[in-house]
């Protein structure tokens, strides 16, 4: 629907991607544009920033650009200074930066990862949101969309890294909490729980595995495919739009139904179930 973010100002932190294709952050702050709205891209790698407003301006639409590490409080004070001197406003902040960390069963959960999980996933969110939230309380409207994972929400795998899903839930519960705090200012907060996305981040992790451990994340899926950055920005434009006006204080599953889906371990012939 072209123009439902007519007249706002977006910042999306992890604007950018980990590789070639089609991240999360990506993908959200293009859509933001095509929507109507001037994003300014961050991201800790200003070529990725670059890359991402490059396919913005490209369809017409504005962009600027800001290297910042979102892990830093001057950075987001900074992000959101250069916001407001730019562009007069700052109307919808979508958070979407963050790290899985190493695969690890709770006894080897090494303590540096687990402080730059945190770091990267946790304080990130909570200093972006403090940052971006003090305009739009002047302007008493806002829009904050954070992003969890499934792993926030369910034990995902053996060895699934536990400071990835500790700090998405966080994550989720430091939305809920804002959004009750400032719900009387027109301001929602919003928790996007992403599920299995073909992202440059995940292809990266896997390396020479990706391939096949992308055919078992397909399969994985009720649907029998594993989600984009596209279906990412999709919700996060709504949630940024004036038709979620009521949506507020939520965690949203966006995973084709792989949360609610149990291991299939009844054989799916009738014969052989003895019927
Ligand atoms: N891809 C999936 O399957 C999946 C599943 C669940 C949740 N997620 C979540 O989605 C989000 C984005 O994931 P993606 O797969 O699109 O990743 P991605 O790596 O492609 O994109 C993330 C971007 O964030 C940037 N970034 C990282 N640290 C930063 C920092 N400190 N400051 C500023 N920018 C920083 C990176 O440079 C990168 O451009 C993450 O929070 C991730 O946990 C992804």
């Amino acid at each position: 629907m072209a123009g439902r973010l007519e007249g706002k100002v977006a910042v999306v932190n992890g604007a950018g991607s980990s590789g070639p294709g089609w991240g999360n952050g990506k993908c959200t702050a293009i859509q933001f544009a095509r929507d109507g709205a001037k994003v300014v891209v961050v991201d800790v790698n200003p070529a990725a920033a670059e890359e991402t407003a490059g396919l913005i301006r490209g369809e017409g639409g504005t962009a600027l650009v800001l290297e910042a590490d979102v892990t830093s409080q001057a950075d987001n004070e900074a992000v959101v200074a250069k916001t407001l001197s730019e562009f007069g406003r700052l109307d919808v902040l979508a958070h979407i930066v963050g790290i899985s960390g190493k695969l690890s069963f709770l006894d080897d959960v090494g303590g540096s990862d687990w402080d730059k999980v945190m770091d990267v996933n946790l304080k990130s969110t909570f200093l972006a949101t403090q940052a971006a939230i003090q305009p739009m309380i002047e302007q008493k409207w806002g829009r904050i969309i954070t992003v969890s994972s499934i792993a926030s929400l369910r034990w995902l795998a053996r060895n699934a890294p536990f400071a990835y899903g500790v700090s998405k839930q966080a994550v989720a519960m430091l939305t809920k909490l804002m959004a009750v705090e400032f719900a009387h200012l027109n301001i929602t907060c919003n928790c996007i729980a992403i599920g299995m996305i073909d992202s440059p981040m995940v292809r990266g992790l896997l390396g020479e595995y990706a391939e096949v451990v992308s055919a078992i994340r397909d399969k994985g899926s009720p649907t029998g495919k594993q989600g984009t950055g596209w279906d990412t920005a999709h919700l996060a434009a709504f949630l940024a739009s004036q038709e979620a006006n009521y949506i507020n204080g939520i965690e949203i599953p966006l995973d084709g139904g792989y949360t609610m889906k149990a291991p299939d371990i009844y054989p799916s012939d009738p014969i052989e179930r003895g019927q």
